[in-house]
């Protein structure tokens, strides 16, 4: 058998925050065990690629990936591709039956075991692990910041989900919900402030849920936990993401309103407009539930931006269900949205109790219908920007002209300014004067 002794190792992240995340932790694992992780695929001895399963679209996206890097083989026999996340955990040690140039699989609560199973692929074996745990939070690891800005970072503070929506992949990929100690997410925190970062995201799929208990009975919620990031120091932003309308607190809202570098931008996600929909989807709340949600935020900081998921043609979505979803949007007014048509993942409630029964076509449509009237939206909430005045926390040079900076406003909208001899990472005071549906415009004031 071929022995290789592998040293640089490329990974390539799809899917979410979390996936990303969960790359800084894989990253840092190797390190630490005399990986070297390389930024240039063509020097790499391996690539791990940390995969989505959301929708079969970003599932045929690695596929074809993985078809793609059979060309690296040519002149580099010895290069092995493994594949980490969602889609790994989702299909197991079949991945590798199915596409022959798999040589290692691992889920995301199996990278403290990478080193082994990358040990094993060396001798020309296969490797996988798969199995899920009840505890693993991977809570003392230091990440490494993979691509940063050295601005901005993710702090994983859950993983796992239980929620069970009916269309949803994540609880079999990711396993059981479980919290990570806080202790650890504040010095991660503060670590990342002293090491010049301004702004971090807590992450996790219903942050909401978060919950902690310290050895003397001690509980720390999610509304707490922010509490305690926001006070390491008033010029490190903190931001969080998802959570779930059925558990959005009013106390959660009062810690949000009560610190200015909370950022005021709440992501929450609807996916339909239709009681009956979100009954079949198992959401566990109503339209009018989550209303009540988007009047209590409005009333806790009537400056917060609203942003939202949604799912055209789920199993049954009539067209009146379509048209509430519409009206719904329309009554938010979100200022930004992520859209997506339903797809039927294979071993979810939805898969295997109720019919994938709108057409690919009608899918479609009510897509770009959704689609269209949030372009009038997001264009409406740029629009209400103008003249106004935000704290800006500058994250780098323009793409299109160097002499311009980017930045984010609290509510999370770009904004692109003549940069004047300012640099990434600082915070300053932009005028709004001109907008697209996503982006603004302004001047230094
Ligand atoms: N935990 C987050 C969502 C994570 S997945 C939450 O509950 O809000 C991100 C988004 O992908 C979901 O909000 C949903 O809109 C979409 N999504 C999930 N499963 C999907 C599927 N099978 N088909 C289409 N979109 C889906
Ligand atoms: Fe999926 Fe629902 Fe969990 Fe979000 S809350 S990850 S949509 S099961
Ligand atoms: Fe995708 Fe897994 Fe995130 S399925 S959206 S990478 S939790």
């Amino acid at each position: 058998m071929e022995q290789v002794d592998m040293k640089k190792i490329f990974i390539e992240t799809y899917g979410c925050q979390m996936n990303f995340s969960d790359s800084e932790i894989v990253g840092s694992i190797l390190s630490d065990n005399n990986y070297l992780i390389t930024t240039d695929i063509n020097e790499a001895d391996c690539i791990l690629i940390n995969t989505c399963a959301i929708r079969e679209g970003a599932e045929q996206r690695i596929r074809k990936r993985l078809k793609e890097l059979k060309a690296l083989r040519r002149n580099k026999p010895w290069f092995k591709v493994g594949v980490l996340g969602c889609m790994a955990e989702r299909l197991k040690e079949q991945l590798m039956e199915e596409e022959d140039n798999v040589n290692l699989v691992a889920g995301p609560d199996a990278y403290r075991t990478l080193p082994e199973l990358l040990k094993q692929v060396e001798t020309g074996a296969k490797a996988a692990n798969v199995l899920l745990s009840e505890e693993e939070t991977y809570a003392e690891i230091d990440p490494v910041r993979l691509g940063s800005n050295g601005i901005s970072a993710f702090i994983s503070i859950m993983r796992g989900c239980e929620n069970f929506c009916a269309y949803c992949v994540v609880p079999y990929t990711r396993g059981r919900e479980r919290s990570r100690d806080p202790k650890t997410i504040v010095n991660e925190a503060k670590r990342l402030f002293e090491n010049g970062y301004k702004e971090v995201t807590l992450l996790g799929q219903n942050v909401n849920s978060y919950h902690w208990t310290d050895d003397d009975g001690n509980i720390v919620d999610f509304p707490e936990l922010m509490k305690q990031v926001a006070e390491i120091d008033p010029t490190l932003r903190v931001r969080y993401s998802t959570s779930h309308p059925k558990d959005l607190s009013d106390k959660l809202l009062e810690v949000m309103s009560s610190y200015d570098n909370i950022c005021k931008c709440i992501h929450l996600p609807v996916q339909s407009g239709s009681n009956r929909m979100l009954k079949l989807m198992n959401r566990k709340y109503t339209v009018e539930w989550y209303l009540d949600r988007i009047a209590a935020i409005r009333r806790y900081m009537p400056d917060c931006a609203i942003t939202t998921d949604v799912i055209a043609g789920f199993c049954g979505e009539t067209l009146e269900d379509h048209e509430q979803t519409l009206s719904l949007f329309k009554q938010v007014g979100y200022d930004y949205a992520f859209m997506f048509k339903y797809s039927m993942r294979p071993n979810t409630y939805a898969h295997k109790r109720l019919t994938d029964d709108v057409s690919e076509e009608e899918k479609t449509r009510r897509l770009e219908e959704i689609i269209a009237l949030q372009g009038e939206l997001s264009l409406t909430s740029y629009q209400k920007d103008l003249g106004k005045t935000f704290e800006v926390l500058i994250e780098g040079t323009s793409k299109r002209n160097k002499e311009q900076l980017f930045g984010r406003n609290s509510q999370n909208k770009v904004i692109v300014f003549d940069g004047n001899g300012h640099k990434p990472g600082e915070y300053v005071k932009v005028k709004v004067l001109k907008c697209t549906s996503a982006t603004l415009i302004g001047e230094l004031v």
